[in-house]
């Protein structure tokens, strides 16, 4: 681990795909037997030490078998090094609402290692809440930010008492999703790069007016030149308020 400089080894104990669960017997298959996760994570924390090992969880597998209050004792005797909680089972997949009171039930059953909360965490004031009623030392934000990077700064901001700086302007969104398109470009090069791309670019549109088309047109891009066409075409998108003083 180290000579990879890794930082931290989190195991994905939530995902619940039926490939992943079903067909590897892996993800969030793994919550109904607490002592195999047992095994894995002190196996892991004993190969990648010393850098940390931590868990992610979901609740349970369905909302009838609720386990992670037992599963969060599991995971810190096993040694890891945190765990975080998505709060909603497996079998709910992304439907309804991440219960919060249970991610915050789960504080009293850790030790010493730190809760992190995970679940539908899409605004600065959502991320304050959270802190300040559900007992968690730390939030994990995943699908609000793959479009709006800057919800982190957000969130710090309002975290530390701040004003929350407003969201960018709709060119600054632009230039931030071209950077962002340059990063993923130097990592995996232009190809794999620019279909990986697709997907955050709808992201980025989402919510915006003339995203339909935007989303239609950047989902068939294969090289750069074709992405940025498709930017300078179709992301001089309007906002909804800019769309509202108009008419
Ligand atoms: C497309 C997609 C891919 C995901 N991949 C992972 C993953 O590889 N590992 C993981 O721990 N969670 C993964 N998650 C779950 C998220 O980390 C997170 O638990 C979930 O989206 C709920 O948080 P949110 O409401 O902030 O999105 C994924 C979620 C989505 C939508």
């Amino acid at each position: 681990m180290e000579e990879y400089r890794v930082s931290v080894v989190d195991i994905n104990f939530g995902c619940p795909v039926r490939q992943v669960t079903e067909k590897a017997h892996s993800g969030s298959y793994l919550l109904r037997t607490p002592m195999r996760m047992f095994e894995i994570i002190s196996k892991l924390v004993q190969a990648c030490a010393p850098t940390p090992v931590t868990a992610k969880i979901r609740l349970g597998c369905s909302p009838e078998t609720i386990n992670c209050n037992e599963i969060a004792k599991i995971v810190e005797e096993a040694g890891a090094a945190a765990l975080t909680v998505h709060g909603r089972t497996a079998k709910d997949m992304f439907r309804g609402h991440a219960d919060w009171e249970r991610i915050s039930e789960i504080k009293s059953y850790l030790k010493n290692i730190p809760l992190i909360g995970n679940g539908d965490l899409d605004s600065a004031e959502k991320v304050v809440h959270a802190f300040q009623n559900y007992n968690v030392d730390g939030v994990m934000i995943a699908r609000a930010c793959l479009g709006r990077p800057w919800l982190f700064a957000q969130a710090a901001a309002a975290l530390r008492g701040e004003p929350i700086p407003p969201d960018p302007t709709l060119h600054e969104q632009r230039e931030c999703m071209l950077r962002h398109y340059r990063l993923v470009v130097d990592r995996f090069g232009e190809e794999k790069g620019t279909v990986l791309m697709r997907k955050y670019a709808c992201c980025y549109a989402q919510g915006k007016h003339g995203a339909r088309h935007f989303r239609t047109h950047v989902a068939r891009v294969n090289t750069a030149e074709e992405f940025h066409q498709v930017v300078d075409e179709y992301f001089p998108l309007m906002s909804n308020e800019e769309v509202k003083a108009m008419s």
